[in-house]
């Protein structure tokens, strides 16, 4: 076993290039450090599809790696942010049991796949929408689309109204900005404080109505509403807008992959677990270990921070032959962790699911995407997502369907079974608040 002592073999991971574009670093990661220190980070990274696999259902790491995060910051300033500490504490994804437990168990009924369904109307109408005005010109997809787009179906399941949208997308994102650096920023952290401070009020106000999707949290306190909300806003905002903005990227880097979709070759699912594994805007799940551990023959010491890289996994040939190539319905891609694994395992997966699901069926049968500039990327850490990608939606000229108007969405491909347990009804109807609604396979 290789020497307390760590190494330094671990990229610069505060080089903004490296953040902008961390795929490039992978295939040596992991070839030659699957387990790496980084000092930029102050924390082991692990890259291997079996090691990270394995560590995010290890119990001896704890998911309050953003503490951290924050322990990195000089201790007056760490004392003047506490409140700050103390409101990502109660993240449902940086938190452990028992308070770990209280949250997701309260809001799991409402994100199960029964319940997830009944959204799908929606988001027809939201994506129909999004992309009509844009058929035919110029957009940056990212501005126009992916992120208006959902935007839109995060507010409506958060019961966020349009008028209120803007207001609540700038207190996300500052909340959000604070956390996707490699170390933590003194100025960014009181911006997030202060956000914090203006969404509590609106979010206690929003999840108090009976039937928000939130409410069964209200017993918990207004910092656990406060955090559950913020959670819910912005982890589901800016991966989902990621994900659509990558889907866009992706038809227009590989339209003879797309070509495969059109014909039905492959399926709408299969399309879609594939730009998952791809895209993985999420790329790392940050844990801390409550004990000595061995990690692929390395000694991790109690209390040191471990970066789990979902992102390097994914496109660990190990598992994955295709690595850094769109394979759309390679029968590996299901496999992806772009959602984690485990106790932390996404609640929002079916509902992602869902939308790539009607935004590939939808954009597959309207439109053909040709790039009209290069993307240029967010050089966040942690979170992977084009800033400007500039397209052109073209109107298809030559329908699959001679009787078909070129903005009707074809008819998708059979996705068949949902691999995560996806559109299945709750017994006594879909849209019923199920009492017991199974867990998605997928959690394991
Ligand atoms: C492409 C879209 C998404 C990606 C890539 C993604 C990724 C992830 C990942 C990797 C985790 C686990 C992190 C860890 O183990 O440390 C997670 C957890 C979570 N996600 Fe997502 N997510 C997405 C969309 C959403 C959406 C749309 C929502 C809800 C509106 C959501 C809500 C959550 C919640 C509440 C957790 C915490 C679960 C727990 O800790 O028990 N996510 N997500």
């Amino acid at each position: 076993m290789d020497p307390v002592v760590p190494s330094s073999t671990s990229p610069d991971w505060s080089d903004e290039h490296l953040l902008r574009a961390p795929h490039g670093g992978y295939q040596r990661l992991l070839a030659d450090a699957p387990v790496s220190w980084s000092s930029a980070l102050q924390a082991w990274v692990v890259v291997s599809d079996r090691l990270v696999r394995e560590l995010l259902v290890d119990a001896r790491l704890s998911a309050q790696g953003p503490m951290a995060f924050m322990a990195m910051l000089p201790p007056e300033e760490a004392e003047r942010l506490a409140e700050l500490r103390e409101f990502y504490g109660h993240w449902m994804v940086f938190s452990d049991p028992p308070l770990h437990t209280a949250l997701r168990g309260r809001v799991l009924p409402d994100w199960a796949p029964s319940r997830t369904a009944c959204h799908r109307p929606l988001v027809e109408a939201a994506v129909a929408d999004a992309v009509r005005p844009l058929v035919g010109r110029e957009c940056d997809a990212v501005e126009e689309l992916a992120r208006p787009l959902a935007n839109a179906i995060i507010c409506a399941i958060l019961r966020i109204p349009a008028s209120d949208a803007a207001l609540v997308a700038g207190w996300a994102a500052d909340i959000i900005r604070f956390i996707v650096t490699p170390r933590p920023l003194v100025e960014l952290g009181h911006a997030a404080l202060a956000s914090v401070r203006q969404l509590r009020g609106y979010a206690l106000e929003r999840v108090a109505e009976a039937d928000h999707p939130l409410h069964a949290v209200l017993d918990l306190g207004p910092t656990a509403v406060t955090a559950t909300f913020a959670q819910f806003l912005t982890g589901g905002s800016d991966p989902l807008s990621a994900a659509l903005a990558g889907t866009v990227d992706v038809m227009a880097g590989f339209p003879e992959q797309w070509r495969r979709v059109d014909t039905g070759e492959v399926t709408v699912a299969g399309t879609v677990a594939e730009i998952l594994r791809y895209t993985c805007p999420f790329t790392l799940a940050p844990r801390i270990a409550l004990a000595d551990i061995e990690v692929g023959g390395r000694r991790i010491a109690a209390g040191s921070s471990v970066l789990l890289l979902l992102s390097a996994a994914n496109r660990d040939g190990a598992r994955f032959p295709q690595v850094d190539e769109l394979s759309l319905g390679h029968p590996s891609s299901g496999q992806h962790l772009t959602f984690g694994r485990g106790a932390h395992y996404c609640l929002g997966a079916n509902l992602t699911r869902l939308v790539l699901e009607e935004f590939v069926g939808h954009l597959t049968g309207v439109v053909e995407v040709e790039r009209t500039g290069p993307a240029q990327w967010l050089p966040a850490f942690g979170l992977r997502a084009p800033a400007v990608l500039p397209v052109r939606l073209r109107a298809r000229t030559r329908p699959t369907d001679p009787g078909r108007s070129p903005l009707v969405p074809a008819p998708r491909a059979p996705t068949g079974p949902p691999a995560h347990g996806g559109r299945g009804a709750a017994p006594g109807g879909p849209c019923l608040r199920p009492t017991e609604d199974p867990e998605p396979g997928g959690f394991v």
